[in-house]
């Protein structure tokens, strides 16, 4: 069910900074209905606020993979879509739901191989001491990182880090 409250994600990944960072309005909330996404920025931090199925959450708007705008996604549900390699994240623990297709290291540290979506052309394997093949391999997807947030006077407010 949608719901304009904030969603409780883990508490062990919340954003550095963020513990006693200033709530800052960022977004009208009349301007993030169920099921959108936008991104706000301010200095050089670029954040995606997302209305999930579950809540909304504040996140980076760099995929954990290789930092690609999840803005320029797709939401889902729960699900954050990555523009490139075919990533998916679930944002109700920050957790990988697909894998990238570039594969390289969980965020547990095991390693995943590299895949082909169906349709898709597979391209030549990389000899392993390509340097691209080592610098994929070695590539770590970690989990999701969330804001606090809070809606105070119909605009969203996020925890910015100090
Ligand atoms: S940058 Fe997001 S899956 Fe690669």
């Amino acid at each position: 069910m949608t719901s304009a409250r904030p969603l409780v994600f883990p508490t062990a990944l919340q954003a550095p900074g963020t513990a006693h960072g200033d709530f800052v309005a960022v977004l009208p909330l009349a301007e993030l209905p169920p099921g959108t996404m936008a991104r706000v920025s301010r200095g050089d931090l670029d954040l995606l606020l997302a209305h999930t199925a579950e809540g909304l959450i504040a996140t980076e708007d760099r995929c954990p993979h290789m930092s690609a705008p999840f803005s320029e996604g797709r939401l889902d549900g729960c699900v954050l879509h990555c523009p490139l390699h075919r990533g998916t994240f679930d944002v109700r623990d920050g957790s990988v739901v697909t894998f990238p297709t570039t594969g390289g290291l969980d965020a547990d540290g095991e390693y995943r191989p590299t895949w082909t979506p169906p349709g898709g052309t597979s391209k030549p394997p990389l000899m392993p001491e390509d340097p691209k093949a080592r610098a994929r391999a070695q590539t770590r997807v970690r989990r999701l990182r969330y804001y606090p947030l809070r809606i105070q006077d119909g605009d969203i407010e996020v925890a910015w880090p100090r």
